[in-house]
Order: C-alpha cells, then structure tokens, then sequence
C-alpha cells in the first residue's frame, strides 16, 4: 500500500458497513466508521463485535489496536476529514414492496452539509435505479459545482461468508461517469485487486491468480448488476425447489439430481440446495424490488414473480410434511424445533424463513420449542410464538416432530439415540436435508426430507 486514503463509512455499526470498514482498515487504510447508534459504537470501539461473523473480532481488534479504525457518532466532522464516503445505511423494504428510501435521504442531507473539498461518494446500499439521481439533486443543493463524484459499488457479501467475500470477491462493481472517481476507488481496492491479501484465519478459497475483474460501466447497470445476480440466485433456489417437489412425485433423490446437474460446467453446483426457500435480508427483498423497477403494466416480470411465489409457499410445504407425518391436525402437539436464523453461520433472524414456519405452526395450535446454537434466548423472547431452549435435547423433549429449519452442522452431531428416547413420538421433518435418512431409520425414527433425499 503506497497512501493510505481517508475513508468515512456511513452506517458503519450495521452488517455492509462494519464489513466495509474492517475491510478497508485491513488493507491499509485510514477509516472511521460513523453510525447514529451510540451503544453499537461505544461496543465497537471496545472491541466487541455486534455481529457474529468468523473472523471478525480479531480484524476489528487488530485495526482499533494499530489505530487504523475507529467508531463515532460525528457524521460531519467525519465526512469533512475523508476523501472518500461510503454509504452502507439500510435500505429497507416497505410493506407496500418499495424500498424505505428515508435513511438514505437523510444521510444525503448531512454529507451535503460536509462536502468542504472534492470528495467521491461511494453507494454500497442497494437502492433501486433512478435513485442516485436523487442523492445527486440532494447534495447538489448544498455542494459546490464539481465538488463531488458518485460511484455506485455494490456489495456481494453473504453473511458468515462477509470477510472472505470482501478480500476475495469475484468481481468489483463501479457504476458512475468520473475516470477521477474510478482512478481513486481502483487504487483503495488495489490490493485486493491485485490479490495481494494475506490474513490469517481468513482462507482463501478461490483459484484464480489474475486479478480481480473490475467491471467499470454506468450507474444503472452497476445497479442492475447487484439486483439481477440476486434475482438470478434465488430463481436457482426455486428452481431447485421446484424439481424437489417432482422428485417427490416420481421418488427421485433431490441430492442426487442436484449433484449431477450440477457437474454441468454450465450449471455448476452452487445455490442448487434444495429445502425451506431462501430466506434473510437480502434476495427476497431485491427481488421484489428488481420486480418494482418496472411498470408492470408496460412490461410484465411473470418469471421473476413466479421465483418468489414458489418460495411463499415453501413454508406451508413443510408445515404439512409435519401434518402429515402425524397424520393428525397440528392442534396441541409439541414440535421441537432446531434453528431460526435464515441460514447457519449467522446470528441473523431477519426475515428468516424458519420464524415463518414456527408463526404457520402456532397458527395451527402447535406448541413450538425452539433451539438455536447462537440466537439469544433474550431475542427469542419477545415472540410469543417461540419457547426457546437452551439446547436441542430439551426442545426435543416430549415433541411429537423434530423440526430441523437451519443446516447448522451442529446439528450433524447431536446424540439422536437420546433424542429419541426423549420425544413422545420421535418423528423428523428435515427441511434442509441435513441429516442422513437411513441413520435416522436405523434408529427407529419416522424420517421425512425435501424431495425424496435419501
Ligand atoms: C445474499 C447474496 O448471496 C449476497 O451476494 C448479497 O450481497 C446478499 O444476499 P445472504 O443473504 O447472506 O447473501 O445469503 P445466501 O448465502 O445467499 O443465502 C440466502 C438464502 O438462500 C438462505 O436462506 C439460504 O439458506 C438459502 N439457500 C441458499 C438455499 O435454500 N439453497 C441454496 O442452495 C443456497
């Protein structure tokens, strides 16, 4: 690294920002990471991550140690001493399916006011085309002619999988009309670009030894970039999904069907895990806003529509693979339920498919106890609906279904002979196909998985 740049990152206590910020101080630079939630701060300067992401207690520790990084609540002053700012707040969706643009607003305003010199404003929010325009027109207010550049960058982080995806993506995104802009961010990402990134604890598992693609293009197809390689996920997730449910017409094995697909070098293995649907903060919501980008009365997106209406209906499927397991309506039975958050690795609940289950279940008057290795019980307690454990065995206890709704590994290892001996019905619905059916058989219990997997 030759300058260190100085570097704001605006939402900087949420998921995006602290990876950004962490990520960015790893790789040399000078950065605050600025967030209007004081007690988010305070912990972070502490050392303590809000987030459970591997890896990251020791990168934030070793760049608030060596000063490179720090946390403040100074959103003006922070943006005046920076070259560069990137915008990480939260783009949530509304329930009329529109993203809540006020935070994003909000933040325009308050750089508007800090734009002193030449700066380049970096989005790493996803926020839907036509939108930057906005943040332009907002800071054009205040700012001086010239006093500014945007570049849209989107994020490709997967949560438990954040760090490694920031220093070894596969692409970075510039979206904007400044070779200026382009110039400065090519240089702060250059050692990544130049895969030039060593840490330990953080494994690279990428091949490749060119450097990083980067893909300099216009605003609206760097967005659209972020927002349809999204989209084109989760359609693999419902499509894999959709083939689940033939399998189990014609008793096929999922697993099966899915390995040998995916040995196609056009196809490929990955997002071809077939189970509950995809859940989390992310794919559903850039779906139903990529939908949104378009007037549906001039152009109709019946493919993309089609992805998320067969993921809805992934949780009443395995609500009635639990029905129909035990033959009997699901009023007053105990189900024991094993993981709530969207995906393991994560501490995540945020529209997680799982809480979904658990509200269809007590619906239907199920009783549910819940266990999850790293959601705090604490969480759990204020919907009503969970009766969470402190482990798997004593959510198993007198349950009529074992419910597995997140792949954790812990769960590979569990003492399924006690668990047995602890249900009133050992049954098991496994949503992700984790566990293996004949081990469970052998064992004595009823076993269903998604599509036929055996
Ligand atoms: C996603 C994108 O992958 C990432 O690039 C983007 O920046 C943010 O959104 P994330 O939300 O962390 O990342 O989750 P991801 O790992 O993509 O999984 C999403 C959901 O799909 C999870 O609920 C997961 O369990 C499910 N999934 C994933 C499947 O059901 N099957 C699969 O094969 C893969």
């Amino acid at each position: 690294m030759n300058k260190p740049q100085k570097i704001c990152v605006i939402g900087g206590s949420g998921y995006v920002g602290l990876i950004t910020g962490l990520g960015l101080s790893e790789i040399g630079h000078e950065v605050v990471n600025v967030d209007i939630d004081r007690a988010r701060v305070d912990q972070l300067n502490a050392g303590k991550s809000p987030i459970y992401e591997s890896g990251i207690d020791v990168v934030l520790r070793r760049n608030l140690h060596n000063g490179r990084l720090r946390f403040s609540t100074d959103l003006q002053s922070s943006v005046k001493n920076s070259q560069v700012v990137f915008v990480t707040v939260g783009t949530p969706s509304l329930k009329n399916g529109q993203i809540d643009l006020s935070q994003i607003i909000e933040v325009a305003n308050q750089i508007s006011s800090g734009l002193n010199e030449y700066k380049i404003i970096v989005i790493k929010s996803t926020i839907p085309v036509g939108t930057i325009e906005l943040i332009k027109s907002i800071l054009n207010e205040k700012a001086q002619q010239d006093c500014f550049d945007i570049v849209s960058n989107p994020e490709f982080l997967r949560e438990g999988n954040a760090l490694k995806d920031f220093f070894f993506p596969d692409r970075i995104v510039l979206g904007g009309d400044s070779d200026k802009a382009f110039s400065i961010l090519r240089y702060i990402y250059k050692p990544i670009i130049n895969r030039e990134v060593s840490i330990k604890g953080i494994q690279n598992i990428s091949k490749e030894t060119d450097p990083v693609p980067v893909i300099q293009t216009d605003i609206a197809s760097a967005q659209i970039i972020k927002y349809a390689s999204n989209a084109f996920l989760a359609t693999r997730i419902s499509f894999i999904n959709e083939i689940s449910g033939i399998c189990e017409q014609v008793n096929a094995d999922i697993k099966e069907v899915a390995n040998g697909m995916g040995y196609d070098s056009r196809i490929g293995h990955s997002y071809l895990e077939a189970g509950l649907g995809f859940g989390g903060p992310c794919l559903e919501k850039d779906l139903r806003a990529l939908i949104n980008t378009v007037d549906q009365d001039k152009y109709q997106t019946d493919l993309l529509q089609a992805v998320l209406d067969k993921n809805d209906r992934q949780v009443a499927s395995v609500v009635n693979k639990v029905e129909k397991l035990l033959d009997t309506n699901l009023y007053n039975r105990t189900i024991a339920v094993l993981g709530l958050t969207f995906k393991p690795e994560t501490n995540d609940i945020r529209n997680s498919l799982a809480i979904r289950v658990t509200n269809e279940l007590h619906k239907r008057g199920a009783v549910v106890q819940s266990y999850d290795p790293v959601v705090n019980n604490e969480i759990l307690s204020v919907d009503p609906n969970l009766k969470p454990c402190d482990s798997a065995y004593s959510a198993a206890q007198g349950a009529d279904v074992l419910l597995i709704l997140t792949g954790w590994k812990d769960f590979l290892h569990l003492d399924y002979k006690q668990i047995y001996s602890n249900m009133s019905n050992p049954a098991i619905v496994d949503s992700r196909n984790l566990l293996v059916q004949s081990d469970m058989i052998e064992l004595g219990f009823k076993y269903v998985g998604m599509g036929a997997s055996r």
